[in-house]
């Protein structure tokens, strides 16, 4: 087997579209095993399939998982353990956002955003370690956001959670080295990225118009695209990034160099 992550095993919240997608796709290019988990248990079947028929069966495995529920969390890790042979990589994609500012935003939605974007971190890292202490080298790759870094008026759930996932990943790389593990925990902080995410604003002011809208908010002059997000994964779930942990990457186009 070659490739940058041949030998790996990764597991990956959220990879029924967008960017968990993408990221499946990039390692399973790359030689590692992958099992794609998402509440949307169809849409990871698909994804699993198209992987296993341009890499082979075996490649890709799908599961159902709500990144909210513990019992379902210690039920999919156990299967992807068996089904791939070991979790060295665990990426903790899965995401959502509610807007509304301070006064809008009810607390049944802040408690949702909360929930999706940082409990699933905390029990999903909390019952892969067990899992991941056998098949080191690990990766831990929480992907946060620009929005975890820098703030705006109107999303205090997106802001708060994604700077929770920021730190917490830091707790965790601490946590692994004093444990003596040779497992890292990074955070990847993208900007606007092509992905459904985005359709509620598509839907707002038009496809065009939103991108664009978008666009010029970013030095580069344009948003993301997936593949942009599925490379750094790639470079934090190899051993190229192995003296790499709790830090943060930020692929926001020059959003924060402003
Ligand atoms: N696309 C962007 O502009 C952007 C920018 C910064 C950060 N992010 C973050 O990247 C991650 C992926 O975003 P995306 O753009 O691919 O979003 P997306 O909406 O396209 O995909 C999110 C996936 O997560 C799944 N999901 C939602 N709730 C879940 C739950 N409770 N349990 C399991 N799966 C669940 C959905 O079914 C979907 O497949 C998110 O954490 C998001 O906050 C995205």
């Amino acid at each position: 087997m070659t490739g940058r992550v041949a030998g790996k095993k990764a597991f990956i919240t959220g990879a029924a579209q967008g960017l968990g997608q993408a990221a499946a796709q990039a390692l399973a290019a790359e030689g590692a095993k992958v099992t794609l988990a998402d509440i949307n248990h169809d849409g990871v079947k698909a994804a699993a399939a198209a992987i296993n028929a341009e890499h082979g069966e075996g490649t890709a495995f799908a599961l159902p998982l709500d990144v909210t529920r513990e019992d379902q969390w210690i039920y999919a890790l156990e299967e992807a353990d068996a089904a791939m042979g070991g979790i060295s990589v665990l990426l903790n994609n899965a995401g959502v956002s509610r807007g509304g500012d301070i006064e809008q935003l009810s607390y049944e939605d802040w408690k949702f955003v909360m929930s999706v974007n940082v409990d699933s971190v905390f029990l999903g890292t909390k019952h892969a370690l067990k899992y991941m202490r056998h098949a080191q080298p690990g990766s831990i790759i929480n992907i946060s956001s620009i929005a975890g870094l820098i703030a705006a008026h109107n999303s205090p759930a997106y802001n708060a959670s994604k700077a929770a996932v920021w730190l917490l990943s830091k707790g965790i790389a601490l946590h692994c080295a004093k444990q003596g593990l040779d497992i890292r925990s990074n955070s990847i902080h993208p900007t606007f990225v092509d992905t459904p995410i985005l359709d509620p604003l598509r839907q707002r002011f038009g496809k065009e118009e939103a991108e664009s809208k978008l666009a010029r908010q970013v030095p580069l002059g344009r948003i993301g695209a997936p593949s942009d997000i599925a490379n750094a994964v790639l470079y934090l779930a190899s051993d190229e990034s192995r003296f790499m942990t709790g830090a943060e990457l930020k692929l926001d186009g020059g959003i924060s160099a402003m």
